[in-house]
């Protein structure tokens, strides 16, 4: 047996989530149906996947709460803010991804389940208007009344740790600036200042949850703990901080159909995707300084596993000028479609002699049925590594992940590559489980 290194899962976990919306709600209703027994949690690694531990004669493969202290989904205690007032049973039948008989038989937990004041600035979310916000003095002020939702939610509710995952709407896009992102009193004094188009809110959650002990995951892609103030902020709180952008439909088909392309040395010359999508998240995103907030997660999976770098020939074009090949996405508000995201791909590859050839992709997924299971898993496997005393980027779970976190100032380059994503993710649980990290193939 291993010698495990982790504190045990005891008492409760909080999961206190920024946006109660699409995402979020389905997240809580499928956590609490598959509590009673009335569904399955398909998607989620920490529920079905089994890691091999150990070699030859002696190996076994584990479930993750074989192999470390895991809680179990009766542990989970929810809470959440948003801009909205409405419960999270009336956000839910809102946000049409689920039925209303998949909803109905938790309608009393969900019900409970009423959104804290957000912490809201409607520069970053143009398309938005709730009335269920804080009033603020100035940012300083904004993370100062989150601290005390956590302080109030951990008294109410007796967990014994909280997790802060931001599940909330994709805010304009804020570039990182060393002057106030570059440590951790740069970021405070413009919260002081007020610098409102510098410090996000997100970043006041962000903050906030890291001032009292909770570790902080960035669903969307804000470039919120993507910056040195908040990697300084997780290793001085010794906390693991996780991000960006949930990986769910196409980037996860990129992120898993581009090794096809790179390891059999075939060329590209263009890659074409975009989308189609009808709900809140959609509208958003149809606000171009909320997308190209999008559009730079979206657009970085590609440049690390065909690097026209290491391979000129097959993804510069061969040619000096022009040194890689077209890379666009876009996505497209759409109603009538709603949750269910409508994908397509076209890839233009070459191979022998520089013969083109074309793949088509189309697919028509539900993006809240594929972000529940990796809120899930984000939130379980970020307590873990807290237990475990890991701290700051929390680099195995970018399989989660569409644009990786990374130290950009030591041009350290993301890992995209989805099967070498999953590697680092088993390997971080079998270390923390204390078994040895390995490559074997499985
Ligand atoms: N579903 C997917 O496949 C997927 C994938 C990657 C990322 N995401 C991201 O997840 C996020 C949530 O998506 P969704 O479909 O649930 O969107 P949604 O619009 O249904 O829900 C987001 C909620 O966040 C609330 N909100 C916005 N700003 C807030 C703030 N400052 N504080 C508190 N609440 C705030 C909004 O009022 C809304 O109810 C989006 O940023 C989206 O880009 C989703």
């Amino acid at each position: 047996m291993a010698k495990e290194i982790v504190k045990p899962a005891t008492g409760k976990l909080g999961i206190m989530v920024v946006g109660l919306g699409a995402v979020s709600t389905t997240f809580m209703t499928g956590v609490m149906m598959t509590r009673k027994g009335l569904a399955k949690p398909v998607g989620s690694m920490t529920q079905y996947d089994k890691i091999r531990v150990g070699k030859g004669e002696n190996k076994k493969y584990l479930h993750y709460n074989e192999i470390v202290s895991m809680p179990s989904l009766d542990d989970i205690v929810f809470a959440a803010w948003d801009v909205f007032p409405v419960n999270a049973y009336e956000s839910a039948i809102n946000a049409e991804v689920l039925k209303e008989k998949d909803i109905n038989p938790v309608k009393d937990e969900l019900i409970k389940i009423k959104p804290l004041k957000a912490a809201f600035d409607r520069n970053y979310a143009k398309r938005l208007d709730g009335d269920n916000v804080k009033q603020c003095k100035d940012r300083w002020d904004m993370a100062e009344q989150i601290r005390e939702d956590i302080r109030n939610f951990k008294k109410e509710t007796g967990v014994d740790r909280v997790v802060v995952l931001w599940a909330a709407s994709t805010e304009i896009y804020v570039e990182p600036d060393m002057k106030y992102h570059g440590t951790i009193a740069a970021l405070e004094q413009a919260m002081k200042d007020n610098v409102v188009d510098k410090v996000a809110p997100s970043m006041c959650y962000a903050y906030a949850a890291l001032m009292e002990d909770c570790p902080f995951i960035m669903g969307a892609p804000n470039t919120t703990v993507d910056i040195p103030a908040m990697w300084q902020l997780a290793e001085q709180k010794k906390l693991p901080i996780a991000g960006k952008d949930f990986k769910t439909g196409q980037t996860l088909v990129k992120s898993g159909f581009a090794p096809i392309i790179g390891t059999r040395m075939l060329g590209l010359s263009g890659w074409f995707s975009t989308n189609i999508l009808g709900n809140r998240d959609g509208l958003v995103l149809d606000e171009p300084a909320n997308f190209r907030t999008k559009e730079v997660s979206k657009l970085s999976t590609l440049e690390t596993i065909l690097k026209p770098d290491a391979q000129p020939d097959l993804y510069g074009h061969g040619n000096a000028e022009d040194t890689q090949y077209f890379h666009k996405v876009r996505i497209n508000y759409y109603p009538p479609r709603n949750d269910n995201k409508e994908g397509w791909d076209n890839i233009d590859i070459f191979g022998w002699m520089g013969y083109p050839m074309q793949i088509k992709i189309n697919f028509l997924c539900r993006d809240s049925i594929l972000a529940a299971p990796l809120c899930l898993d984000l939130c379980l496997l970020i307590d873990l590594a807290r237990r475990a005393g890991r701290w700051g980027t929390q680099r195995f779970l970018s399989f989660f992940l569409k644009a990786p976190m990374h130290d950009y100032t030591q041009g350290e380059e993301p890992v995209n590559h989805l099967f070498q994503q999953y590697t680092m993710l088993k390997n971080a649980v079998r270390e923390m489980g204390g078994y040895e990290a390995d490559e074997e193939i499985d």
